[in-house]
This record gives C-alpha cells, structure tokens and sequence, in this order.
C-alpha cells in the first residue's frame, strides 16, 4: 500500500488540535430558506437534536421578528441544557431587549446582535455615514452586554466591507464587551483566498483582536460556503456558523455536516476538531429534511442516500478488498446503518426494537408495542420493509401523537375517487372535526389530485390554494410507500404551509399531506387570534 493511501485513518490520529465552536443556525437563517418554517414543536425537536448532536451554540431565532419567533426561542432557551441558546437582533434596543426576554431563562444564553457595514448596505439600506455605524454598533454591544456576558456581534456584509473599515468597527466592538465576532460572507461572494486573507488581516492589525473569538458565516451562493469557512478556520479562526443540510437564506448556509467531516476527516490539514457525535449526523438530517419537507439530494456530500454507494464494478470489487480503496470516511461514522436483514411480516417485535434501535429511536416498550402494531399492517401491505419505512412508520406516529394536535384538527376518514382518460374525475372526501363527518364532493379540475383539493377546501371552508406537490417512493419496488409532501397558501396571509404523509396507497398520502397543511394553516390562525 503505498505512503498516503491511508491518510483518513491516519488524521484521525493526529494530536495536538484546537477545539472549533459549532454554531448552528437551522433555526434562525436556515428557517429562512424559502418554504422551510417550522411549528412550535418541530423546532423544540430540531433544538433537542441539535443538543445531542454536540452543537455548541444553538441559534433558536430572531425574537423581534415574530410572535411565532419569539416563543420559539423562549422554550428552546428553557429547555436546553448543555449548549449555549443564542438569539439574533438588528443593533436597536426594542430588538436587543426582545431577543433578551426570550433568552434570559436559558442555562446558558448568547445575545447576537448585527448591523451591515459595508458600503452597498450603508448607502442604500441604512442611509449612514462610517461614523455612524460604528456609533450604532458600540451601542447595540453595550445594549445586550448590559443584559448578557456573552455577546456576538456580526456586522452583516462582512466580506464586501472596506478592510479598514472592519477592522475599525470589529475593534470597536470588542472594545464594546462583544466576546464572538462574527465575519459573515452574506451574499455568498468570497473565495478561499481571499477569506484567508481577510482573516489574517483582522488577527494582525485588530489590537485587542484576542478578547472576542473570531467566527465566520458564509453564503453558498456561489456554492463555496464550506471551503470559504474552512480556509477561515484555517487561517485561525474560532467558531464556524452553519446549518443541518447547508439550509439558509437564497442558496444556503455552510452545511454542518460538511465542514465537519471535513475538518474530521482532515484533521492532519486542518489541526481542529469539534465536540459533534457524528454517528448522529445523519438521523439529525433527517429529522430536518422532514420537518422542513426539504429533501436531501440523493447525491449531497455526507448525508446523501448515495454519499457511500458503490456503483461501478470496479468501485465494488475495490472497496469489498480494502474499503480505504474508495471511501474515505465510514457510512456508519456519520450515522447511516449498515445491516444485512430486510424486515418483513415473519419478523418478530424483538427483531423491529433492534432495528428501531439501530436507526437510533428511543422508543419506550409501549411506544415499540404500538410501532409493531403498525409495523405488521404494513407488512401485510408490502413484502419487504426497509430501514426508510419504519423511519417513515415512526415519524408518522410520532406526529400524529404529538401533544400540540388540537381536537380542531381535522382527521382522514375515507376517500372515494374515479377518473379515467376521458372522464373527469369524481372525487368523494369523508374528513371529521371533533369527532363529526363530513363529506366533501368534487368533480371538478383537471386530475384527480386538483377534485381532492377542491373537495377538501369545500370541507374545511378556508381561503388555501395548492402551491406544490411532490411524490416521491420511500424505498424500491412497485408496493413501495408513496411519501407526499405538499405546500398549500393561506390567501390571507400569503404563507405556505408544509404537508406530508406517506402510505402504500398514494391516493390516501395525498389527501393526508393536505389536511396535515390545512391544519398547520388553522393552528397558525388560532394561534395569532
Ligand atoms: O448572512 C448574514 O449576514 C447573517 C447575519 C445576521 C449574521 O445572517
Ligand atoms: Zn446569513
């Protein structure tokens, strides 16, 4: 074998590396991809996965931005315990003494405050000179130090800002109490070289640059999010901002999963590691691909379906003698389960708690009682059950149980549905609501899945319109399971909302996604009254 063929092995055994803050950001900038809100609850479910991920800062939301926001990172902040709660703020008192009542019960809080620095943003956004922005930053880091000992400030547009320019408001800044100072890429716009300058820079000419740990948050516009941020941390710095599955503003933030590995796998280049689990990476992709209904692309670096599939002969005859051959990392180092045994209606409960196990569910007897209940219709339904249908399996209980499900909410009872090439379709909806029927008709639209919308509308009377549809089968196989995820428009407030379901019958998966979107629509409406 020659020298460096087994360089990734090696890394693993370098000693003398630095310990780099993961912050990560789904919550707040990741939530702010187009189409990917999350409730209440989905967001308490990212925060505590992120907890176990190892993540050391958690950015829950921005406060000020909504009633929905503010409580959001009010619970995270209460309920987290481990990783630092962090809320963002524009440098505006109101914003800075919102983002404060939100955090102020968590175990161990981080104020972020930011304002833009860099001449595009001065002249047309904010209509301010330097002086002045400097004046509003200083006070926005007083403001929240005022409140908090731990304060991140970030002027935004970092990357386009006149270089002495930053290091005068970054200096200022820390001279202000900010302890983090964050250099954001907010369009996506840098290259490698140009950021390892940048970096360098600020450690060379900021005298009191080593009170406050320098942090970078890169755009991926131009899809150099990852390697922007790692040449930062190569070039010193501290702390890395990014998001479970690259999610973010326009094209994305640094994916998490991404630069960690890298920094893991390359801990010889590098010299850094992080506090993150990742055999929990990948269930932690998954729990947000589905609450957001953002899908992962099959070919996504580290969490992608394909990231360790060999096709070719060559790869599969080179990776069966010596895996180093072709993969650099394992799939079971990011969390992917490796096993030989598909389920099916002969396996036994002992057999599913295993693999509910290996696919990390912590499932309590009971709650395993009830998944074998479900387990075994399915298996009735379809021969094989793979990894991706009792995934699907457990993720549908465990929403359909979640405790935040109002009497309200309106429930599937049975569908009836005709149409054919010349015929239009004739489509028959039975929901109920607080335990009554009622029965929805259509014969209108051109497909089946437009008459079930209108019949639906027709049941649950409220303004939505369909904006996106997509079906997709969960594993192989012509009984594969149908998983649905809809985007379905509350005219009145121009939002969309995320539905999904999944079962054998696509037909049935369909109409459930919608009602699980038209209750989003109705809680978020009860909510706001
Ligand atoms: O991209 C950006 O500049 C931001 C800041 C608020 C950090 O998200
Ligand atoms: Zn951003």
């Amino acid at each position: 074998m020659p020298d460096n063929a087994n360089e990734s092995i090696n890394a693993s055994q370098v000693d003398d590396v630095r310990n780099v803050i993961i912050f990560d950001t789904t919550l707040r900038d990741g939530e702010q991809s187009p189409g990917a809100s999350m409730n209440l609850h989905e967001k308490l479910q990212v925060a505590q996965a992120l907890v176990e991920l190892g993540v050391d800062v958690i950015e829950a939301g921005f406060p000020i931005a909504s009633p929905g926001d503010f409580e959001a990172v009010r619970e995270i902040a209460q309920i987290v315990k481990g990783s630092q709660v962090c809320g963002l703020a524009r440098c505006v008192n109101a914003d800075v003494d919102r983002a404060w009542e939100a955090l102020k019960e968590a175990e161990n809080p981080r104020i972020h405050v930011f304002l833009a620095t860099s001449a595009i943003h001065r002249e047309f956004k904010l209509r301010m000179s330097q002086d002045e922005i400097v004046r509003r930053a200083v006070e926005g880091v007083k403001r929240a130090k005022g409140y908090c000992s731990n304060v991140e400030f970030s002027p935004e547009d970092a990357c386009r800002t006149e270089i002495d320019f930053l290091c005068r408001v970054v200096e200022a800044a820390i001279d202000a109490g900010a302890t983090t100072v964050n250099i954001p890429d907010t369009v996506g716009y840098t290259t490698p070289r140009e950021m390892t300058k940048r970096i360098e820079t600020l450690l060379n000419r900021v005298p009191n640059i080593d009170r406050a740990v320098i942090s970078i948050h890169c755009h991926n516009d131009l899809g150099m999010a990852v390697a922007n941020s790692l040449a930062a941390v190569a070039a010193g710095a501290g702390q890395i901002e990014c998001a479970i599955n690259g999610l973010g503003e326009r094209a994305g933030n640094c994916s998490l999963e991404e630069v960690v590995m890298a920094m893991r796998t390359r801990r010889d280049i590098f010299r850094v590691d992080t506090r993150i689990v990742s055999q929990k990476l990948v269930p932690t992709s998954r729990l947000v691909s589905k609450v957001t209904g953002l899908k992962v692309p099959r070919n996504k670096a580290i969490v992608g379906q394909n990231a360790f599939a060999h096709e070719s002969g060559v790869h599969q005859d080179g990776v069966l003698k010596e895996r180093a051959t072709y993969e650099i990392m394992s799939a079971e180092s990011v969390g992917f389960v490796k096993n030989e045994l598909v389920l099916g209606k002969h396996s036994g409960r002992a057999a599913l708690a295993d693999r509910l196990k290996s696919l990390k569910y912590d499932l309590t007897p009971e709650q395993i009682a009830d998944v074998f209940v479900e387990f075994k219709k399915l298996a009735d339904l379809k021969k094989d059950v793979y990894d991706a249908d009792i995934c699907a399996l457990v993720d549908r209980m465990t929403s359909e149980k979640k405790g935040d499900a109002p009497e309200a909410d309106w429930k599937f009872v049975s569908y009836e549905l005709s149409c054919g090439t010349n015929a239009s379709p004739n489509f028959k909806a039975t929901l109920s609501q607080n335990g009554i029927e009622k029965v929805g008709t259509s014969t209108e639209g051109d497909g089946p899945v437009h008459a079930m919308f209108w019949a639906v509308q027709q049941i649950v009377g409220l303004p939505v319109s369909l904006k996106e549809f997509k079906i997709e089968a969960v594993t192989v196989g012509s009984d594969a399971q149908g998983e649905v995820v809809v985007f379905v428009n509350d005219e009145d407030s121009g939002v969309a909302y995320k539905g999904a379901a999944t079962s054998t019958d696509v037909l049935e998966a369909t109409i459930k996604a919608i009602i699980d979107a038209v209750n989003r629509i109705q809680r978020a409406r009860a909510s706001a009254k």
